[in-house]
């Protein structure tokens, strides 16, 4: 389980543990929201003093709301994410603060535990291991945890070569530079300066954990792919008609695996499962604008029916995205999976 509603929980834990056991006292990290979210609950838990460094007017509601309440100081950064975690690492590099973003290597040993649980459910449930991952990219820690992972099933004799799932990363078009890099088979990536997308927690320019992300892509024969705002939303609504709630991030997955199989390098005979990485509840603005309206009704159970009667402009929504979804050839099927181990179990069952 994920108990601050984000895969972020996962190293999190791991990382405070670590600082606990070393005597740290001052924790920190940059964050586009949902680190800053688990870094605040369990340095609340640990009883260290936590700071947390967030784009002004760039973080949505729900993860503030967290770290309000979990009593971290938040200090709201006049810049972007990138400028937040250049801050971080050099109070880290005075030693003023220890740092608990991805590039702290004990989040990402706690990080390999989703890879680890794909492998098994996916074996337990289908029979066999899913031929590809898909999932969302920010700063590229959980690419990187989730191929260490699969190196050292590998090297265990656990896991045989021809087994590793395809990692496959998904960025907005406003900030892309993995895709730019695969694209254009560079070793790293450019940063870009200035990024946007409704999807603010993989609004990063400067993927630092790239140089261990971008082999892992390739060596497992994988892709990355960039998806519009409006593919996002799209994808979210899809997946909001499952009865699946997710913030606009993590449905980045979905929407990059959509297009994935209309450009036809994802066929219709893989077995893929697309993570999702952040609750709906994280971002509440986003999921108010991409879903319904309510209805204003008067005090009056004849009224009520009345108006029920009368078709909807808006209460379709999510449903009539969800069905579009569902009749597009593209994804004929889809069948359940869980958020509550932070992914979410999508089989794309061939067109017949
Ligand atoms: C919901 C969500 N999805 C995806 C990501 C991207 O993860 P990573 O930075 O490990 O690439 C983040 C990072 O903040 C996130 O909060």
């Amino acid at each position: 389980m994920n108990p601050t509603g984000s895969f972020k929980d996962r190293g999190m834990t791991v990382g405070v543990r670590v600082a606990q056991k070393v005597g740290v006292d001052r924790l920190a990290c940059a964050s586009t929201g949902n680190t800053s979210a688990a870094l605040s609950a369990y340095g609340a838990r640990g009883g260290m003093e936590t700071l947390v460094l967030l784009p002004a007017g760039k973080v949505a509601a729900g993860k503030i709301a967290q770290a309000s309440l979990h009593g971290a100081r938040i200090l709201e950064v006049d810049g972007n994410f990138d400028q937040c975690l250049d801050i971080v690492q050099d109070l880290a590099d005075r030693g003023e603060a220890y740092l608990l973003n991805s590039l702290n290597p004990f989040r990402l040993e706690g990080q390999k535990t989703i890879g680890l649980e794909i492998l098994e459910r996916h074996k337990r449930e289908e029979g066999s291991y899913p031929d590809r991952i898909v999932l969302p990219v920010g700063n590229a820690g959980n690419t990187a945890a989730l191929y260490k992972c699969f190196r050292e099933l590998v090297e265990s004799g656990a896991l045989e070569e021809d087994e590793v799932p395809k990692l496959t990363g998904v960025q907005a078009e406003g900030a892309a530079p993995m895709v730019e890099a695969i694209e254009d088979g560079t070793d790293g990536t450019r940063r870009w300066e200035d990024v946007e997308t409704i999807a603010t927690a993989i609004r990063i320019g400067n993927p630092v954990n790239a140089p261990k992300a971008l082999p892992g892509i390739r060596a497992t024969g994988g892709t990355a792919v960039a998806v519009s705002d409006e593919e996002i939303t799209d994808a979210q609504r899809t997946l909001a008609g499952e009865g699946v709630g997710v913030e606009p991030a993590s449905a980045a997955s979905v929407a990059g695996l959509r297009k994935l199989r209309e450009r036809g390098v994802v066929d219709a005979e893989e077995e893929v499962v697309c993570l999702t990485t952040g609750h709906l509840l994280k971002d509440p603005d986003a999921a108010a604008a991409a879903g319904s309206e309510p209805e204003p009704v008067p005090n009056d159970t004849d009224a009520v029916l009345e108006h029920i009667e009368e078709p909807s402009s808006v209460a379709g929504t999510v449903r009539r995205g969800a069905s579009k979804a569902a009749d597009s050839p593209l994804i004929p099927a889809l069948v359940a999976g869980g958020l509550g181990i932070g992914y979410l179990l999508r089989k794309l069952r061939s067109k017949k």
